[in-house]
């Protein structure tokens, strides 16, 4: 029988605990889950609280024992952050190691030169807990889905503000208590302002974006909105026209091919009309729907975070590494479709050419005409209106909600601009994304 697959963990919080937990309890799981072998774990600090119960002679404070340990075949990074974790992968690579990683950010940012040293080297870097959690999304976008030229990629993407939205939306819950309860869970980021300003849902789409259209994109340049400017008057609205608000992260093509090809990424709270099926989607669950030629559509939906979810994905990736080197009985030749293959140039369009319906909301005087004078200038902008509705119209003033058909990012903000020099409008309360109905 072959030899034991040997795995080193980098890091044994929330996910790295989950991880060691299956590798320690491996009866009713596939039975290649019995042929991996915790070898070592690197730990910050050997004093600390473990979420796991650990043989103290596999804990070390230094990532490169671990990596260099010879019976050790796959890497698993679990620190999370840009570094140590981008040099401790490439260090893995040179050492002849495939790596699994849970680490969004670093691959955001560093995925294409990672992948390329994974090339040379003949390893694998596999990352399906990077994304979603534990929906299988990466290993579909890279194999299953493979026969498709993917149109669009767009869902929900971070568990921490869904369940922040969820909970606030269904039980008005106060944002501070339930970012708590979201951080005592193991969803939220150690910093819970790259869930709450949308960084980690825009590290997430960059990654789906380089998988469905073959190509990586400028993580910098993904126009980035999270949910801390999100007002409860805004849910109440959306919920009386028909709609829920989401965190929804959108990649697109804008053409059907290209050089660069043009692609169009977003991270923005947005409505979703409740017959939509990311609607139904709450609490830390996250779904991502893939529209594609000739599929069509298909929706992955589950736990997007914590412990268990996450190190699910983990140990599938280091199954898949389990299972070639079982094969092959050993490192060389990668298999293409379990590698990340091929790089072509992806460029994100200019904000102003996104394309989206918005709904917008406007605090105005309660004066005769101001519908009327709203309306005319998104009509001179040939922004078209699919509801214009006046709330909470008193001697105070009045607000007025407006939801567009899909217009471009430049003629909304013409059509915006010349709203607010309106002398009956105060200003432009909130601007969010909206999706279009489902039927
Ligand atoms: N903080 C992330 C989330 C964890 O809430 O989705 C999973 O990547």
């Amino acid at each position: 029988m072959a030899a034991k697959v040997g795995v080193g963990l980098l890091g044994l919080g929330t996910v790295g605990g989950g991880v060691a937990s299956i590798l320690q309890s491996p009866g009713e799981r596939h039975p290649l889950v019995n042929e991996l072998e915790l070898i070592r774990v690197a730990v910050r600090d050997l004093n600390r609280p473990r979420p796991v119960v650990l043989d103290e002679s596999l804990l070390t404070t230094d990532p490169s024992a671990v990596i260099q340990d010879p019976a050790v075949d796959v890497v698993v990074e679990v620190i999370g952050g840009l570094e140590p974790a981008r040099s401790l992968i490439l260090q893995a690579i040179a050492a002849g190691k495939s790596v699994v990683t849970a680490n969004k950010a670093v691959i955001a940012r560093h995925g294409q030169e990672i992948a390329e040293a994974a090339a040379a080297a003949g390893v694998y870097v596999l990352i399906e807990a990077a994304v979603g959690g534990g929906i299988p999304i990466i290993e579909p976008l890279k194999q299953s889905l493979g026969g498709n030229r993917i149109n669009r990629v767009s869902g929900i993407i971070n568990g921490t503000t869904n369940y922040i939205l969820t909970r606030m939306a269904e039980e008005g819950a106060a944002y501070d208590a339930v970012l708590k309860d979201a951080q005592d869970l193991g969803y939220a980021e150690a910093d819970p302002a790259a869930d709450v300003d949308g960084l980690d849902a825009a590290d997430k789409i960059a990654i789906l974006a380089t998988l469905a259209f073959g190509g990586s994109v400028e993580r910098a340049a993904v126009p980035t909105e999270g949910i801390s400017g999100l007002q409860g008057v805004d849910v109440d609205y959306a919920n009386q026209l028909g709609y829920g608000v989401k965190l929804l992260a959108v990649a697109e093509r804008m053409a059907a091919s290209g050089d660069p090809l043009p692609l169009s990424l977003r991270v923005q709270p947005t409505l979703v009309p409740k017959d939509h099926p990311l609607a139904g989607v709450n609490g830390v669950n996250n779904a991502i729907l893939v529209e594609g030629d000739p599929i069509g559509r298909v929706m992955f939906y589950g736990p997007g975070a914590g412990a268990g979810p996450t190190a699910s994905a983990v140990v599938a990736d280091i199954l898949n590494i389990a299972g070639i080197r079982q094969a092959s009985d050993g490192p060389g030749k990668v298999d293409p479709l379990l590698a990340a293959g091929s790089w072509r140039p992806c460029a994100l369009v200019e904000s102003g050419d996104i394309r989206q319906r918005h709904y917008v909301r406007f605090k105005t005087k309660d004066a005769p005409g101001v519908i009327g004078n709203v309306g005319g200038c998104f009509g001179q902008r040939k922004v078209s209106i699919q509801s214009i509705v006046q709330f909470n119209a008193s001697d105070a003033g009045a607000e007025i909600v407006v939801i567009t058909h899909e217009v471009s990012q430049r003629q909304m903000d013409e059509a915006l601009q010349a709203i607010q020099a309106l002398p009956e409008v105060l200003g432009l309360a909130a601007h969010l994304g909206c999706l279009q109905g489902d039927k």
